[in-house]
């Protein structure tokens, strides 16, 4: 039997990640955040001074990187360990989500990493969240979901959050890298950000996390999933 997967899309901010890992808790899955693969493949490339427009350097980088995701005990969340250091709190940076969106780009990378994102399929489901998890790495997905909000509300949203983590940021300046990285991640020629066909679409500009919750499980039963 092929292991049940419900992808999660959309744009930086949207709340993709707080509905993956809502949901995944619900249905007690796994979860993939795709984007900390980016990310952390970024911060490598950092770290080992390989230029962000170096396709095969970070190709090399991606095929031997060290690194790994382990479920907070409670679930509430994951550690991102890369070579030996937690680095989960510096991966939320704005700065580290533009860098994430240059090498994302770059389609010998994306290839690279697409066999460890499907790696994360395991019994007894998976819910992924990123950009193109329903139009290409799990385009059998047993349900797809697309999140959108305006560029406003999404920062509005990472400003609180990144508050709250105690990093510094200004509201002006995530409009501007939001609006800056949607660009970049929907003008991309590989797997570009746009909903696949048959996802179902949500806009959460107004409305609760809880609502968006509810609105996936209620498609979930009425398909008897
Ligand atoms: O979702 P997150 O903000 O962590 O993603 C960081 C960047 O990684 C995105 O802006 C996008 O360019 C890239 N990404 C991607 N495909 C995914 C997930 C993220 O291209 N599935």
């Amino acid at each position: 039997m092929t292991i049940p997967v419900i992808t999660i899309d959309g744009p930086g901010g949207v709340g993709k990640g707080t509905v993956c890992l809502r949901l995944a808790q619900h249905l007690g899955w796994h979860t993939l955040d795709s984007g900390a693969m980016y990310r952390v493949l970024a911060l490598a490339a950092q770290q080992h001074s390989v230029r962000l427009d170096d396709e095969k350097a970070l190709v090399n980088l991606a095929v031997d990187l060290k690194v790994n995701f382990e479920p907070l005990a409670d679930l509430s969340g994951t550690r991102i360990i890369l070579e030996g250091q937690d680095v989960s709190l510096v991966l939320r940076a704005e700065s580290s989500g533009a860098a994430a969106s240059k090498i994302a780009a770059l389609p010998a990378v994306r290839e690279a990493l697409l066999g460890r994102q499907r790696a994360f399929r395991q019994a007894p489901g998976l819910v992924a969240d990123g950009r193109d998890m329903g139009t290409v790495v799990f385009s059998d997905a047993l349900l797809k979901v697309f999140l959108t909000a305006t560029v406003e509300e999404r920062a509005n949203r990472r400003y609180k959050q990144l508050k709250e983590k105690g990093i510094d940021a200004k509201l002006d300046d995530l409009v501007a890298e939001i609006a800056d990285r949607d660009k970049r991640d929907m003008k991309r020629s590989v797997a570009p950000l746009q909903p696949a066909p048959d996802a179902l679409l949500i806009d959460t500009t107004i409305i609760s996390v809880d609502k968006v919750m509810a609105r996936i499980l209620s498609v979930l039963e009425l398909r008897n999933l």
